[in-house]
């Protein structure tokens, strides 16, 4: 079964909260993990549904104003934690924290979801493959137990656009990185695709084999979608 993780990024208000989870609690929710806003992870946990964090601080706990630390997280429940996301590494300038962040998730048994992705300049200078090794291999050196890592392949340019690349692609980026992180970490990593999933895509997309599942940010909002993406991901 395709994995299915839903980001709802720094949406919905607590006012909706209950209604959403009220509506996507009527599918089988199995392979699914919901990355909602900090403050909701208790009410997905009490619905037990599934929950990741959206990102991790870098640091365990101390003087780090605004940061979530993943102990504490992880005893309010999550069991996965998105890392090193394209808005985080642009707006945050998270891409010297990856490689901390994967650490702490691995000694803390939970589920890093590492999203890797070229820019619309990159794609067109033919360097997809080799930003994504790129970034692997930052977040990768010198961590042990890396066989946990999910990975999501997350063009930087469809993320948040109704866009996505060519399914040929996709299914030939996605399947040089599993060659590549088989071949130099022995591993058979499994690759999520995220970035532009609508209700118009997703059915094609759920038909290439090559990937493990999906990383849905916008149209996670949207209950209907929900149930779509679970009943072709059965
Ligand atoms: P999107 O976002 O589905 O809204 O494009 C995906 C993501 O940022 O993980």
């Amino acid at each position: 079964m395709k994995l299915l993780a839903f980001n709802h990024k720094m949406n919905l208000l607590n006012s909706e909260i209950d209604k959403y989870i009220e509506e996507i609690k009527k599918n089988d929710l199995s392979n699914c993990v919901f990355c909602p806003s900090a403050i909701y992870i208790d009410k997905f946990k009490k619905n037990n549904i599934s929950v990741g964090a959206q990102d991790i601080s870098f640091a365990l706990k101390g003087a780090y104003t605004g940061d979530l630390s993943i102990l504490q997280l992880k005893e309010i429940g999550i069991t996965y934690s998105i890392i090193g996301h394209s808005e985080r590494r642009d707006y945050y300038m998270d891409n010297r924290f990856i490689n901390t962040k994967i650490q702490l998730c691995l000694n803390n048994d939970v589920i890093p979801i590492l999203c890797v992705g070229e820019t619309l300049e990159e794609n067109e200078n033919g360097k997809t493959y080799n930003v994504c090794i790129n970034e692997i291999d930052k977040a990768f050196i010198g961590n042990v137990g890396l066989e946990k890592i999910i990975l999501a392949y997350e063009p930087i340019w469809a993320i948040g656009t109704d866009t996505i690349p060519t399914l040929d692609f996709i299914e030939n980026n996605v399947s040089q990185i599993k060659k590549y992180v088989k071949s130099n970490y022995g591993i058979d990593i499994k690759v999520l695709y995220g970035g532009g999933i609508n209700e118009d895509n997703i059915q094609q997309l759920s038909r290439l084999d090559v990937l493990d599942g999906f990383l849905v940010g916008s149209s996670s909002l949207k209950v209907d979608f929900i149930k779509k993406i679970i009943e072709l991901n059965k």
